[in-house]
Protein backbone atom coordinates (compact mmCIF):
# COMPACT_ATOMS: atom_id res chain seq x y z
CA UNK A 1 0.00 0.00 0.00
CA UNK A 2 0.91 4.03 -0.10
CA UNK A 3 3.83 4.49 1.87
CA UNK A 4 1.49 5.12 5.03
CA UNK A 5 2.40 6.01 8.82
CA UNK A 6 0.55 6.67 12.19
CA UNK A 7 1.17 9.73 13.83
CA UNK A 8 1.48 10.46 17.59
CA UNK A 9 -1.91 12.06 17.12
CA UNK A 10 -3.52 9.23 15.90
CA UNK A 11 -3.29 10.44 12.56
CA UNK A 12 -2.42 9.07 9.20
CA UNK A 13 0.59 10.19 7.10
CA UNK A 14 1.19 9.15 3.08
CA UNK A 15 4.08 10.51 1.47
CA UNK A 16 5.02 11.35 5.22
CA UNK A 17 2.11 14.00 5.04
CA UNK A 18 -0.72 13.23 7.33
CA UNK A 19 -3.87 13.32 5.49
CA UNK A 20 -5.38 15.71 7.68
CA UNK A 21 -3.16 18.68 6.76
CA UNK A 22 -3.88 17.45 2.63
CA UNK A 23 -8.15 17.77 3.39
CA UNK A 24 -7.60 21.49 4.72
CA UNK A 25 -5.33 22.56 2.12
CA UNK A 26 -6.79 20.82 -0.67
CA UNK A 27 -10.44 20.15 0.07
CA UNK A 28 -12.71 17.29 0.51
CA UNK A 29 -13.11 14.90 -1.50
CA UNK A 30 -9.48 14.74 -3.09
CA UNK A 31 -7.68 11.71 -4.41
CA UNK A 32 -4.24 12.08 -3.16
CA UNK A 33 -1.47 9.79 -4.88
CA UNK A 34 1.64 8.57 -3.46
CA UNK A 35 4.66 9.32 -6.30
CA UNK A 36 7.74 7.33 -5.30
CA UNK A 37 4.85 4.33 -4.60
CA UNK A 38 4.22 4.74 -8.02
CA UNK A 39 7.68 4.63 -9.22
CA UNK A 40 8.59 1.93 -7.19
CA UNK A 41 5.60 -0.41 -8.42
CA UNK A 42 6.92 0.74 -11.68
CA UNK A 43 10.93 -0.25 -11.15
CA UNK A 44 9.36 -3.89 -9.26
CA UNK A 45 7.80 -4.85 -12.81
CA UNK A 46 11.00 -3.12 -14.86
CA UNK A 47 12.65 -5.57 -12.52
CA UNK A 48 10.63 -8.60 -13.17
CA UNK A 49 9.34 -8.19 -16.85
CA UNK A 50 11.14 -7.77 -20.49
CA UNK A 51 8.87 -5.02 -21.79
CA UNK A 52 5.85 -3.08 -19.18
CA UNK A 53 3.17 -0.91 -20.31
CA UNK A 54 1.02 1.03 -17.96
CA UNK A 55 -2.19 0.75 -18.69
CA UNK A 56 -3.55 4.66 -19.20
CA UNK A 57 -6.89 3.53 -18.11
CA UNK A 58 -6.39 2.82 -14.52
CA UNK A 59 -5.48 6.46 -14.29
CA UNK A 60 -3.79 8.98 -16.64
CA UNK A 61 -3.10 12.84 -15.73
CA UNK A 62 0.58 14.42 -17.19
CA UNK A 63 2.33 13.72 -13.91
CA UNK A 64 1.49 10.21 -14.10
CA UNK A 65 2.80 10.04 -17.86
CA UNK A 66 5.38 11.58 -16.94
CA UNK A 67 6.70 9.11 -14.10
CA UNK A 68 6.21 5.92 -16.42
CA UNK A 69 8.16 7.29 -18.80
CA UNK A 70 11.36 8.23 -16.94
CA UNK A 71 10.64 4.72 -15.23
CA UNK A 72 11.49 3.17 -18.70
CA UNK A 73 8.05 1.65 -18.78
CA UNK A 74 5.64 1.83 -22.16
CA UNK A 75 1.82 2.95 -22.34
CA UNK A 76 -1.98 1.37 -23.11
CA UNK A 77 -3.95 3.59 -24.02
CA UNK A 78 -7.33 3.28 -25.26
CA UNK A 79 -8.57 6.15 -27.09
CA UNK A 80 -7.63 9.47 -29.11
CA UNK A 81 -8.24 11.07 -25.48
CA UNK A 82 -5.95 9.08 -23.72
CA UNK A 83 -3.27 9.33 -26.50
CA UNK A 84 -3.53 12.64 -26.79
CA UNK A 85 -2.51 13.55 -23.35
CA UNK A 86 0.12 11.07 -23.24
CA UNK A 87 1.35 12.63 -26.58
CA UNK A 88 0.93 16.50 -24.66
CA UNK A 89 3.19 15.27 -22.02
CA UNK A 90 5.93 14.47 -24.29
CA UNK A 91 5.77 10.41 -23.94
CA UNK A 92 7.45 9.03 -27.26
CA UNK A 93 4.68 6.97 -29.52
CA UNK A 94 7.05 4.20 -30.51
CA UNK A 95 6.20 3.24 -26.58
CA UNK A 96 2.48 3.56 -27.20
CA UNK A 97 0.27 0.98 -28.13
CA UNK A 98 -3.29 1.61 -29.39
CA UNK A 99 -6.39 -0.99 -27.97
CA UNK A 100 -9.77 -1.12 -28.15
CA UNK A 101 -12.75 -3.52 -29.30
CA UNK A 102 -14.35 -0.27 -31.44
CA UNK A 103 -11.69 2.06 -32.37
CA UNK A 104 -13.34 4.77 -34.28
CA UNK A 105 -11.72 6.38 -37.20
CA UNK A 106 -10.21 9.03 -35.40
CA UNK A 107 -8.56 6.85 -33.18
CA UNK A 108 -6.46 5.53 -35.73
CA UNK A 109 -5.93 8.23 -37.35
CA UNK A 110 -4.41 9.99 -34.54
CA UNK A 111 -2.16 7.19 -33.69
CA UNK A 112 -1.04 6.48 -37.18
CA UNK A 113 -0.33 10.32 -37.12
CA UNK A 114 1.58 10.46 -34.03
CA UNK A 115 3.33 7.19 -35.27
CA UNK A 116 2.73 4.69 -32.00
CA UNK A 117 5.01 1.85 -31.92
CA UNK A 118 2.11 -0.81 -32.18
CA UNK A 119 -2.01 -1.31 -32.76
CA UNK A 120 -3.67 -4.10 -31.33
CA UNK A 121 -6.35 -5.16 -33.76
CA UNK A 122 -9.50 -6.73 -31.80
CA UNK A 123 -12.15 -7.30 -35.05
CA UNK A 124 -11.56 -8.12 -38.92
CA UNK A 125 -13.32 -4.28 -39.92
CA UNK A 126 -10.74 -2.54 -38.10
CA UNK A 127 -7.63 -4.50 -40.38
CA UNK A 128 -9.31 -2.99 -43.29
CA UNK A 129 -9.72 0.32 -41.62
CA UNK A 130 -5.88 0.59 -40.63
CA UNK A 131 -4.70 -0.23 -44.18
CA UNK A 132 -6.86 2.18 -46.06
CA UNK A 133 -5.85 5.26 -43.84
CA UNK A 134 -1.92 4.10 -44.11
CA UNK A 135 -2.40 4.38 -47.56
CA UNK A 136 -0.03 2.18 -50.16
CA UNK A 137 2.89 3.44 -48.76
CA UNK A 138 2.14 3.48 -44.69
CA UNK A 139 3.41 0.56 -43.00
CA UNK A 140 2.49 -0.22 -39.06
CA UNK A 141 3.65 -2.91 -36.62
CA UNK A 142 0.31 -4.61 -34.96
CA UNK A 143 -0.54 -7.64 -32.68
CA UNK A 144 -3.62 -9.41 -33.29
CA UNK A 145 -5.74 -9.56 -29.64
CA UNK A 146 -6.95 -13.43 -29.12
CA UNK A 147 -9.23 -14.80 -26.85
CA UNK A 148 -7.83 -18.27 -25.53
CA UNK A 149 -10.74 -19.31 -23.95
CA UNK A 150 -9.37 -18.48 -20.04
CA UNK A 151 -11.91 -17.51 -17.26
CA UNK A 152 -10.54 -14.99 -14.85
CA UNK A 153 -10.61 -11.86 -13.02
CA UNK A 154 -12.84 -10.43 -9.88
CA UNK A 155 -15.72 -9.87 -11.15
CA UNK A 156 -18.11 -10.77 -14.07
CA UNK A 157 -18.04 -7.49 -16.07
CA UNK A 158 -13.96 -7.69 -16.02
CA UNK A 159 -13.83 -11.17 -17.46
CA UNK A 160 -12.52 -11.06 -20.86
CA UNK A 161 -10.90 -14.06 -21.94
CA UNK A 162 -13.50 -16.26 -22.37
CA UNK A 163 -15.38 -16.63 -25.53
CA UNK A 164 -18.77 -15.24 -26.15
CA UNK A 165 -18.11 -11.25 -24.97
CA UNK A 166 -17.17 -8.20 -26.74
CA UNK A 167 -13.34 -7.86 -26.82
CA UNK A 168 -10.55 -10.08 -29.12
CA UNK A 169 -11.06 -12.92 -31.59
CA UNK A 170 -11.42 -16.46 -30.07
CA UNK A 171 -8.93 -18.96 -30.90
CA UNK A 172 -11.46 -21.61 -30.12
CA UNK A 173 -13.58 -20.97 -32.59
CA UNK A 174 -11.44 -19.67 -35.54
CA UNK A 175 -11.62 -16.23 -35.87
CA UNK A 176 -8.27 -15.24 -34.43
CA UNK A 177 -6.79 -17.88 -37.29
CA UNK A 178 -9.29 -15.43 -39.50
CA UNK A 179 -7.73 -12.36 -38.41
CA UNK A 180 -4.13 -13.58 -38.76
CA UNK A 181 -4.56 -14.68 -42.27
CA UNK A 182 -6.66 -10.85 -43.03
CA UNK A 183 -3.90 -9.17 -41.35
CA UNK A 184 -0.69 -11.36 -43.29
CA UNK A 185 -2.79 -10.43 -46.64
CA UNK A 186 -2.43 -6.57 -46.32
CA UNK A 187 1.15 -5.39 -47.12
CA UNK A 188 0.84 -2.59 -45.27
CA UNK A 189 0.36 -4.60 -41.71
CA UNK A 190 3.36 -6.05 -40.17
CA UNK A 191 2.01 -8.99 -37.79
CA UNK A 192 4.44 -8.83 -34.71
CA UNK A 193 2.13 -11.20 -32.09
CA UNK A 194 -0.25 -12.12 -30.45
CA UNK A 195 -1.87 -10.09 -27.96
CA UNK A 196 -4.25 -11.16 -24.77
CA UNK A 197 -5.67 -9.60 -21.92
CA UNK A 198 -7.79 -12.50 -19.80
CA UNK A 199 -9.41 -10.25 -16.95
CA UNK A 200 -8.87 -7.32 -14.47
CA UNK A 201 -8.54 -8.12 -10.89
CA UNK A 202 -6.86 -11.84 -10.99
CA UNK A 203 -5.34 -13.23 -8.08
CA UNK A 204 -4.00 -16.66 -9.48
CA UNK A 205 -1.38 -17.48 -11.41
CA UNK A 206 -2.80 -20.43 -13.47
CA UNK A 207 -5.11 -18.65 -15.72
CA UNK A 208 -2.27 -17.01 -16.90
CA UNK A 209 -0.12 -20.13 -17.71
CA UNK A 210 -3.31 -21.34 -19.08
CA UNK A 211 -3.27 -18.35 -21.65
CA UNK A 212 0.16 -18.95 -22.62
CA UNK A 213 -0.27 -22.57 -23.43
CA UNK A 214 -2.96 -21.35 -25.90
CA UNK A 215 -1.37 -18.18 -27.73
CA UNK A 216 1.71 -20.17 -28.15
CA UNK A 217 -0.48 -23.13 -29.56
CA UNK A 218 -1.82 -20.64 -32.06
CA UNK A 219 1.79 -19.03 -32.87
CA UNK A 220 2.63 -22.63 -33.76
CA UNK A 221 -0.35 -23.23 -35.92
CA UNK A 222 0.56 -19.63 -37.72
CA UNK A 223 3.92 -20.75 -38.64
CA UNK A 224 2.44 -23.85 -39.69
CA UNK A 225 0.34 -22.48 -42.03
CA UNK A 226 1.76 -19.50 -43.20
CA UNK A 227 5.39 -20.06 -42.24
CA UNK A 228 5.18 -16.41 -40.41
CA UNK A 229 7.26 -16.56 -36.56
CA UNK A 230 6.04 -14.20 -34.46
CA UNK A 231 8.44 -12.49 -32.17
CA UNK A 232 5.96 -10.80 -29.64
CA UNK A 233 3.58 -11.75 -27.14
CA UNK A 234 1.54 -9.28 -24.97
CA UNK A 235 -0.44 -10.78 -21.84
CA UNK A 236 -2.39 -7.59 -21.25
CA UNK A 237 -2.29 -6.86 -17.49
CA UNK A 238 -5.13 -7.85 -15.04
CA UNK A 239 -2.84 -8.22 -11.77
CA UNK A 240 -5.06 -8.51 -8.34
CA UNK A 241 -4.49 -6.40 -5.69
CA UNK A 242 -5.73 -6.31 -2.25
CA UNK A 243 -8.30 -3.91 -1.11
CA UNK A 244 -8.61 -4.68 2.38
CA UNK A 245 -6.53 -6.65 4.74
CA UNK A 246 -6.79 -9.68 4.22
CA UNK A 247 -7.73 -9.66 0.02
CA UNK A 248 -5.39 -12.01 -1.36
CA UNK A 249 -2.83 -10.87 -3.85
CA UNK A 250 -1.26 -11.81 -6.32
CA UNK A 251 2.71 -12.95 -5.92
CA UNK A 252 4.43 -10.76 -9.11
CA UNK A 253 7.47 -12.45 -8.71
CA UNK A 254 5.72 -16.26 -8.79
CA UNK A 255 3.53 -14.71 -11.75
CA UNK A 256 6.74 -13.27 -13.82
CA UNK A 257 8.64 -16.73 -12.77
CA UNK A 258 5.87 -19.03 -13.64
CA UNK A 259 4.71 -17.47 -16.94
CA UNK A 260 8.56 -17.08 -17.78
CA UNK A 261 9.08 -20.92 -17.09
CA UNK A 262 5.59 -22.08 -18.77
CA UNK A 263 6.18 -19.68 -22.11
CA UNK A 264 9.93 -21.37 -22.41
CA UNK A 265 8.47 -24.66 -22.43
CA UNK A 266 5.59 -24.38 -24.68
CA UNK A 267 7.72 -22.39 -27.07
CA UNK A 268 10.37 -25.57 -26.43
CA UNK A 269 7.51 -28.38 -26.66
CA UNK A 270 6.19 -26.59 -30.11
CA UNK A 271 10.35 -25.57 -31.71
CA UNK A 272 9.27 -22.30 -31.69
CA UNK A 273 11.88 -19.45 -30.49
CA UNK A 274 10.46 -17.57 -27.72
CA UNK A 275 8.99 -14.24 -28.22
CA UNK A 276 9.62 -11.06 -26.02
CA UNK A 277 6.77 -10.88 -23.19
CA UNK A 278 5.07 -8.10 -22.55
CA UNK A 279 2.77 -7.22 -19.49
CA UNK A 280 0.08 -4.05 -19.04
CA UNK A 281 -0.76 -3.75 -15.44
CA UNK A 282 -2.85 -0.89 -15.03
CA UNK A 283 -4.66 -1.28 -11.39
CA UNK A 284 -1.12 -2.94 -10.02
CA UNK A 285 1.04 0.18 -10.49
CA UNK A 286 -2.09 2.78 -9.55
CA UNK A 287 -4.07 1.63 -7.06
CA UNK A 288 -2.40 0.58 -3.85
CA UNK A 289 -0.46 4.42 -4.04
CA UNK A 290 -3.74 6.28 -3.97
CA UNK A 291 -6.24 6.86 -1.03
CA UNK A 292 -9.47 8.77 -1.28
CA UNK A 293 -10.04 11.53 1.03
CA UNK A 294 -14.14 12.66 2.51
CA UNK A 295 -15.26 14.51 5.15
CA UNK A 296 -18.34 13.15 6.96
CA UNK A 297 -21.66 15.31 6.62
CA UNK A 298 -24.33 13.49 8.39
CA UNK A 299 -24.80 10.21 10.36
CA UNK A 300 -27.98 8.85 10.89
CA UNK A 301 -28.81 5.39 12.74
CA UNK A 302 -31.70 3.37 11.16
CA UNK A 303 -33.05 -0.07 13.28
CA UNK A 304 -30.45 -2.04 11.74
CA UNK A 305 -27.88 0.45 10.44
CA UNK A 306 -25.77 3.46 11.10
CA UNK A 307 -25.13 5.25 8.06
CA UNK A 308 -22.48 7.07 7.98
CA UNK A 309 -22.77 9.71 4.76
CA UNK A 310 -19.72 11.65 2.89
CA UNK A 311 -19.18 14.53 0.83
CA UNK A 312 -18.03 11.94 -2.78
CA UNK A 313 -19.52 8.70 -3.62
CA UNK A 314 -20.83 6.85 -6.65
CA UNK A 315 -19.42 9.91 -9.29
CA UNK A 316 -15.79 9.84 -7.72
CA UNK A 317 -16.05 6.02 -6.97
CA UNK A 318 -18.47 3.86 -9.32
CA UNK A 319 -16.27 0.68 -8.23
CA UNK A 320 -18.89 -0.29 -5.64
CA UNK A 321 -21.85 0.11 -7.40
CA UNK A 322 -20.37 -1.30 -10.34
CA UNK A 323 -18.59 -4.41 -9.39
CA UNK A 324 -20.05 -5.07 -5.73
CA UNK A 325 -16.20 -3.50 -5.11
CA UNK A 326 -14.93 -3.71 -1.13
CA UNK A 327 -12.92 -1.08 0.28
CA UNK A 328 -11.98 -0.74 4.18
CA UNK A 329 -12.21 3.12 4.88
CA UNK A 330 -10.85 4.55 8.26
CA UNK A 331 -11.28 7.37 10.26
CA UNK A 332 -8.17 9.95 10.48
CA UNK A 333 -7.18 13.29 11.63
CA UNK A 334 -8.27 12.65 15.75
CA UNK A 335 -8.19 9.99 18.17
CA UNK A 336 -11.64 7.93 18.53
CA UNK A 337 -12.81 7.52 22.05
CA UNK A 338 -15.70 4.99 21.84
CA UNK A 339 -15.31 1.37 20.58
CA UNK A 340 -15.52 0.23 17.15
CA UNK A 341 -19.02 -1.17 15.54
CA UNK A 342 -20.40 -1.75 12.11
CA UNK A 343 -21.29 0.94 9.92
CA UNK A 344 -21.81 1.35 6.00
CA UNK A 345 -20.56 4.47 4.24
CA UNK A 346 -22.62 6.02 1.95
CA UNK A 347 -22.13 9.00 -0.50
CA UNK A 348 -24.01 11.71 -1.20
CA UNK A 349 -25.65 10.75 -4.75
CA UNK A 350 -29.47 10.84 -4.85
CA UNK A 351 -29.92 7.10 -5.44
CA UNK A 352 -29.89 4.47 -2.85
CA UNK A 353 -27.28 2.23 -4.29
CA UNK A 354 -24.65 4.69 -3.63
CA UNK A 355 -23.15 2.70 -1.14
CA UNK A 356 -18.95 3.12 -0.39
CA UNK A 357 -19.00 0.28 1.68
CA UNK A 358 -21.11 -1.47 3.86
CA UNK A 359 -20.60 -3.30 6.91
CA UNK A 360 -17.46 -2.10 7.84
CA UNK A 361 -15.92 -1.02 11.24
CA UNK A 362 -15.74 2.19 12.16
CA UNK A 363 -15.27 4.03 15.95
CA UNK A 364 -18.79 4.17 17.35
CA UNK A 365 -18.29 8.17 17.81
CA UNK A 366 -17.82 8.89 14.26
CA UNK A 367 -19.67 12.08 13.62
CA UNK A 368 -20.39 14.89 10.85
CA UNK A 369 -17.36 16.99 10.27
CA UNK A 370 -14.81 13.94 11.04
CA UNK A 371 -12.16 13.16 8.17
CA UNK A 372 -12.65 9.15 6.22
CA UNK A 373 -9.60 8.06 4.20
CA UNK A 374 -10.30 5.29 1.75
CA UNK A 375 -7.04 3.35 1.07
CA UNK A 376 -6.61 1.65 -2.67
CA UNK A 377 -7.83 4.26 -4.76
CA UNK A 378 -5.48 5.00 -6.98
CA UNK A 379 -6.96 2.85 -9.90
CA UNK A 380 -10.39 3.14 -11.70
CA UNK A 381 -11.99 6.00 -9.46
CA UNK A 382 -10.65 9.25 -10.55
CA UNK A 383 -10.56 7.33 -14.33
CA UNK A 384 -14.09 6.56 -14.32
CA UNK A 385 -15.44 9.38 -12.02
CA UNK A 386 -18.87 11.12 -13.67
CA UNK A 387 -20.71 14.36 -13.07
CA UNK A 388 -23.61 12.74 -11.77
CA UNK A 389 -25.64 15.37 -9.90
CA UNK A 390 -22.72 18.03 -10.82
CA UNK A 391 -21.10 17.89 -8.07
CA UNK A 392 -17.46 18.36 -9.31
CA UNK A 393 -15.07 15.49 -10.08
CA UNK A 394 -11.96 15.74 -6.93
CA UNK A 395 -8.67 16.92 -7.56
CA UNK A 396 -5.78 14.59 -7.47
CA UNK A 397 -3.18 15.61 -4.86
CA UNK A 398 0.80 14.34 -5.51
CA UNK A 399 2.40 13.47 -2.28
CA UNK A 400 6.20 12.42 -1.88
CA UNK A 401 8.68 12.97 1.27
CA UNK A 402 6.60 15.36 3.09
CA UNK A 403 5.60 17.73 0.25
CA UNK A 404 1.96 17.97 -1.40
CA UNK A 405 1.44 19.19 -4.84
CA UNK A 406 -1.93 19.83 -7.38
CA UNK A 407 -1.63 17.44 -10.44
CA UNK A 408 -5.17 18.03 -11.41
CA UNK A 409 -7.41 20.60 -9.89
CA UNK A 410 -10.93 20.22 -8.55
CA UNK A 411 -13.42 20.47 -11.16
CA UNK A 412 -15.70 24.17 -10.70
CA UNK A 413 -19.25 24.63 -11.42
CA UNK A 414 -17.67 26.69 -14.16
CA UNK A 415 -16.23 23.67 -15.96
CA UNK A 416 -19.61 21.72 -15.64
CA UNK A 417 -21.44 24.69 -17.42
CA UNK A 418 -18.70 25.69 -19.54
CA UNK A 419 -20.03 22.79 -22.84
CA UNK A 420 -23.42 23.68 -22.23
CA UNK A 421 -24.56 26.14 -24.58
CA UNK A 422 -27.76 26.82 -23.37
CA UNK A 423 -31.21 27.91 -25.18
CA UNK A 424 -31.68 29.32 -28.43
N1 LIG B 1 -4.70 -4.23 -21.02
C1 LIG B 1 -5.94 -4.21 -21.55
C2 LIG B 1 -6.12 -4.51 -22.94
C3 LIG B 1 -7.03 -3.90 -20.73
O1 LIG B 1 -8.26 -3.88 -21.24
C4 LIG B 1 -6.82 -3.60 -19.37
C5 LIG B 1 -7.94 -3.26 -18.48
C6 LIG B 1 -5.50 -3.61 -18.87
C7 LIG B 1 -4.47 -3.96 -19.73
C8 LIG B 1 -5.17 -3.30 -17.44
O2 LIG B 1 -5.79 -4.15 -16.55
P1 LIG B 1 -5.43 -4.05 -14.98
O3 LIG B 1 -3.97 -4.43 -14.84
O4 LIG B 1 -5.66 -2.65 -14.56
O5 LIG B 1 -6.36 -5.00 -14.34
N2 LIG B 1 -12.87 -0.70 -14.32
C9 LIG B 1 -12.56 -2.01 -13.80
C10 LIG B 1 -11.34 -2.60 -14.49
C11 LIG B 1 -11.49 -2.69 -15.97
C12 LIG B 1 -10.23 -3.14 -16.65
C13 LIG B 1 -10.31 -2.86 -18.11
N3 LIG B 1 -9.16 -3.26 -18.86
C14 LIG B 1 -12.38 -1.93 -12.29
O6 LIG B 1 -12.47 -0.84 -11.74
O7 LIG B 1 -12.18 -2.95 -11.64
Amino acid sequence: PASTGRRPDGDLTVGGVPLATLAQRFGTPAYVLDESEVRSRCRTYRAAFPEVLYAAKAFLCRAMVRWVEEEGLGLDVCSAGELSLALSAGFPPERIVLHGNAKSPSDIETALTAGVGRIVVDSPAEIARIAALLGPDGRQDVLVRVVPGVAAGGHEKIRTGTDDQKFGLSITDGSAQHAVARVLGQPQLRLRGLHCHIGSQITEVEPYLLAVRRTVGLMARIRDTHRVTLTQLDLGGGHGVPYRPGDPALDLTALARRVREELTASCAAARLPVPRLTVEPGRAIAAPAGVALYRVLAVKRTARTLFVAVDGGMSDNPRPALYGARYAPRLIGRRPVAEAVTATVVGRHCEAGDVLAADITLPGDVRPGDLLAVPVAGAYQASMASAYNLVGRPPVVAVDRGRARLLVRRETQEDLQSRDVGPR
